[in-house]
Order: C-alpha cells, then structure tokens, then sequence
C-alpha cells in the first residue's frame, strides 16, 4: 500500500507498530476507513485497542509506519493539527465542567473558529440535545453528558470521529440511542472509527470491525462474517466474563 495512492477523502493506517520499552504493543496494523463508514475495532484485553486510538489522535507517535487523511500524511502532526485537519476524538473520561451549560460547552468546543451559532443549534437539534442547551452539564443524565461530549467533537464539521468506548457505564436505553445516533445519524456523513466492547452496538452500527489481538489485526469484515468467525470467537473464550 502507498499512501499517495489512496482515494483523498479516506483515513488510512499503514504497517502502524508501537513498541514500548521492549513491549511490542502493536506490530504493523493497516486498514483503510473510507468517508461516511462506521469502522469498528474490537479485541481482547490488552489487545492495543487504546494505544491505536492514542497514535491515531497523535497523542503517541508510532514507533513505525504512516497515517494519513485526506491523502495528507499526518503521522507527526499534533492532536490540535489533527483536529484542524478534520479528524475529532471523545475521551474515555468525562471532561465537562460543573456549573457551564450545554450552550457555554459548544463555545468552548469552537476554540476560537469562525462557525455560526445556527449550525451548533442545528447540531444540538441533530444530537437530540435543543432542549437541554441552557441545563447546566451537571444536572444531565449520564446518556446526556456522553451525547454533548460528542457534540462537542462534531462542531468544527470533522470528516472523521474517534470514539472510544462511548457506551461505556451507559443504561440499555441510553445505548439503544447511542446505537441511533452513530449508525443513522452518522453513518453515510463522516467517517467513524469507534473501539467498543459492547458486541450489540458493533453489531447495528459498524459497516466493517477490525479485530486487534496482540497488537495485530486478526480479522476484518462485515459483523456478521467477522462475528461469527470461530477464530474470532475463540480470542475471546477466558475473556469474555471481563465485558
Ligand atoms: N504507556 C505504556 N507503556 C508500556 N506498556 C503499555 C503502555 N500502554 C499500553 N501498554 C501495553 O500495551 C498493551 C496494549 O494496551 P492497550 O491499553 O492498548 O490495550 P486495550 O486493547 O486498550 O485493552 P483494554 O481492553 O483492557 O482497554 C498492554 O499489554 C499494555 O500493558
Ligand atoms: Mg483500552
């Protein structure tokens, strides 16, 4: 694979390896995520699911290997380039702050770029968030706060989103929007990429799941393929009481 090869608009990882110390946690991990394609990565503890999301958002460089978006070679950009560029991420932790309302969030969100009031409004209506604009964050619903820290990463129109484990601590019913929001809302517009343990929500929003284990790709397709694989299933026979 050459990276000026690569149609302009996709995300791409190529031969991507992390080594830390001696401990080799990824060894030359591709895929290619097209625009509009929901792509999920799955795999066991300790698989190097969240080491690729850090060198993928440019918080860790790779010890080898490129990525690049939108035919742009991103591997030594920082996180705020990255983000400039189009590609957006949400945290594992919650990172709001008490007593600032949904509406002071989204400013904040800006940092400073020129996009109009109208389109956070359109964007709150989209994420089903329009009522809740003048709540203060801390008076949400868990479901609510994980749904405006995706808000948030959308305002600035990425073409790309990293989402890691956004399910994660959620109710049934606040999964079950989730799910709505990731795999109609956004599905078909931008590019998502989203580590997830919950097989149900990999199941009705992903387009392809890639599989880490050991730090290698072990398998990609569509779900019900890659799912039912009984290689895939045995990666995670021992593992599965842990999710
Ligand atoms: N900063 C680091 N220094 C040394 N080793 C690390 C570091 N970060 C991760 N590792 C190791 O790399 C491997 C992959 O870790 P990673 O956190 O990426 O896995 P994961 O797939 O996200 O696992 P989990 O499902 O438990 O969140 C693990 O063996 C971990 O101990
Ligand atoms: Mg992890």
């Amino acid at each position: 694979m050459n990276l000026s090869d690569q149609q302009s608009d996709a995300f791409v990882v190529e031969g991507v390896s992390k080594v830390f110390g001696g401990f080799r946690a990824l060894t030359s991990v591709s895929l290619e995520v097209s625009h509009g394609e929901v792509r999920a990565i799955i795999g066991p503890n300790g698989a190097g699911k969240t080491t690729f999301v850090n060198i993928v958002s440019g918080v860790f460089r790779p010890t080898s290997g490129r990525i690049a978006l939108g035919g742009v070679d991103i591997t030594s950009f920082s996180p705020q380039r990255r983000a400039r560029l189009g590609l957006a991420r949400t945290f594992q932790i919650t990172s709001l702050f008490r007593g600032m309302t949904v509406a002071e969030h989204m400013e904040l969100a800006v940092r400073g770029a020129d996009t109009s009031g109208r389109a956070r409004a359109e964007l709150l209506e989209l994420m089903g968030l329009a009522d809740l604009a003048h709540r203060e964050v801390n008076t949400l619903s868990h479901g609510d706060q994980r749904v405006l820290e995706m808000a948030m990463a959308l305002v600035l129109g990425p073409t790309f989103l990293l989402l890691d484990e956004p399910t994660a601590g959620m109710s049934v019913a606040e999964t079950d929007r989730m799910i709505r929001l990731i795999g109609d809302r956004l599905r078909g517009k931008i590019g998502v990429i989203i580590i997830e343990h919950d097989m149900n929500v990999v199941t009705q929003t992903s387009d392809i799941v890639t599989v880490l284990a050991a730090g290698a790709v072990a398998a990609s397709g569509p779900p019900a393929t890659v799912l039912s694989d009984p290689m895939v299933k045995e990666l995670y026979l021992g593992n599965a009481a842990s999710h």
